[in-house]
């Protein structure tokens, strides 16, 4: 594409000289002033974290949204400035200034004091889309009465039936698969825990309306982090008119189940159970919409990510696939024919839970947990400003060789030890502590247990590339397998 002769670049430099001479200008303008804005910033005295800040405002922008939109994915970014700075370093995006925190201290001190010196970055498109009164948006006081209220379904308890319902659908979803044929584990995966949340919160099993749902929740969970901007065709615009729809179908539910044409035994019915109690022991109809919403899109892409990179992973180390394998077909083979998997059972997946704890660390579903300092403040020995935005760089802290041997490679029995206190941080920690938490464990024990107990499986493209745009890694391929039952009657 790029293979010009001598003559041929002449002639484009000939005919491009105005824009090229433009373009090297800008560049040249834009270094200067940029190395005068920083110079008078280390003048201030508020330089004492590596890193670039650029142009105010622009930042680092471009090359945030270039990484973005790459197949190494977004992280790119940050491994590029660990590398030029080290690993805490700050940098300018958007207009705010972020800096990486990566370490277990520094996990630690934000962590124990969420809400108190730090919280959540205030995102208005994230608001817009998941709704004012969603957890990932309310204030330290509305966010403790409706954690608590929402908490009681997910706790381990109350994740039995959801077990059950999972596994039988996960199995009858294997079975019609067509061998032979290739199954792309994250569509595969992305359709199974949409289904099954939408049972366990709504009990909706109606294809059509589960597809309309969904579609909208996808064009809801891509506003979120969009630029708030309401004009037709743009992410922000497409998840806006989403919510409206979705609110309404959530709505309609809701005035059916009050009119008692329908009462299914399900998280919803739970929340209007407590319809005539007093206000700090229920939630009003916005709260139960906003955190079914955001149950929703929370749960379903970050479980399906996981699945797919636990499946890659073990298509590399055959040595742990035949270990867990080992576990599960023992499992599997002390259980009635036909019996589904119980709560008892996960609990016997000693092995199968470290594939589990693995797959987290190294997948690293969230790449860092962004908060903003509510004052000024010091980590590590170094000074942070109030308003700056402090990232967790749970990335760098799972991959750091002095809390994990060989981090780059995939060993289930480095979790035979315990590990340091803020050093396998996948679900977060401290009061924003993931609430689905639990029901991902065992989501994920379920769909490791039916795959290795009935079947082997061959990865058909072994294409490393991760989806553009996806604030969650996944590989651009969805990591297509094919499957051969192992004829054991799963
Ligand atoms: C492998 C799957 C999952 C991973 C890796 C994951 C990870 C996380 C992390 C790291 C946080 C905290 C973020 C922060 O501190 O800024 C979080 C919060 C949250 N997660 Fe998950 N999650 C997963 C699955 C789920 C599921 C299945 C649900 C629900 C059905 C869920 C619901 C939530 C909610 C509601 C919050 C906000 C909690 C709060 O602010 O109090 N997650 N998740």
């Amino acid at each position: 594409m790029f293979d010009l002769s001598k003559e041929e670049l002449l002639f484009l430099v000939w005919n491009y000289s105005d824009i090229i001479t433009v373009a090297v200008v800008s560049i040249g303008v834009t270094f200067f002033v940029s190395k005068a804005w920083n110079w008078r910033r280390e003048k201030k005295g508020d330089d004492q974290i590596p890193g670039r800040l650029g142009l105010p405002f622009l930042g680092e922008t471009i090359s945030f949204l270039s990484a973005t939109n790459s197949t190494r994915g977004c992280y790119d970014f940050v491994r590029l400035r660990r590398l030029w700075h080290g690993k805490c370093f700050k940098t300018r995006i958007f207009g705010k200034i972020h800096v990486f925190v990566p370490s277990t201290e520094g996990a630690r001190r934000v962590f124990a004091n969420d809400f108190v010196h730090f919280n959540k970055g205030y995102v208005k498109s994230m608001a817009d889309a998941v709704g004012e009164k969603s957890l990932l948006c309310v204030s330290r006081d509305s966010h403790k009465r409706i954690r608590r209220l929402l908490s009681d379904p997910f706790s381990m308890n109350s994740l039995s039936k959801f077990v059950k319902e999972f596994d039988n659908m996960l199995r009858e979803r294997l079975k019609n698969f067509e061998a032979g044929k290739s199954l792309v584990v994250l569509d595969f995966s992305m359709k199974l825990t949409f289904t099954a949340m939408c049972k366990m919160l709504l009990s909706i099993t109606d294809e059509s309306l589960l597809r309309d749902i969904e579609r909208d929740c996808t064009s809801i969970s891509n506003a979120m982090l969009s630029f708030p901007i309401t004009i037709p065709g743009t992410r922000y615009y497409k998840g806006i008119k989403a919510r409206k729809r979705l609110m309404k179908t959530f709505r309609d539910i809701m005035t059916r189940r009050r009119s008692g044409k329908e009462s299914p035994q399900d998280f919803l019915q739970s929340m209007i159970q407590r319809d005539s109690y007093p206000p700090n022991e229920k939630l009003d109809d916005t709260e139960i919409m906003d955190n079914l919403l955001t149950l929703i899109v929370a749960g379903q892409t970050t479980t399906a990510a996981a699945m797919m990179w636990s499946v890659k992973f073990l298509d590399e180390n055959k040595e742990a696939q035949d270990r867990l394998r080992e576990e599960q077909l023992s499992i599997f083979r002390n259980k009635p024919e036909g019996a589904l998997v119980t709560l008892e059972d996960l609990n016997n997946m000693s092995y199968g839970s470290k594939v589990v704890k693995e797959t987290l660390r190294m997948s690293n579903v969230l790449l860092w947990f962004p908060r903003v300092a509510l004052n000024d403040c010091t980590i590590g020995g170094f000074e942070i400003k109030k308003g700056w935005h402090v990232n967790i760089d749970a990335t760098c802290i799972h991959y750091d060789p002095d809390l994990f041997k060989d981090p780059m490679q995939f060993n289930p029995s480095r979790f035979d030890e315990m590990q340091k206190p803020y050093s396998h941080i996948p679900f977060g920690s401290g009061p924003r502590t993931c609430l689905g938490m639990n029901m991902a464990k065992v989501t994920m024990l379920v769909f490791l247990h039916r795959l290795t107990s009935g079947y082997k499986w061959t990865v058909d493209d072994l294409d490393t590339c991760l989806e553009k745009k996806a604030h969650i890694p996944r590989l651009r391929s969805g990591c297509p397998i094919t499957l051969q039952p192992l004829g054991g009657g799963n």
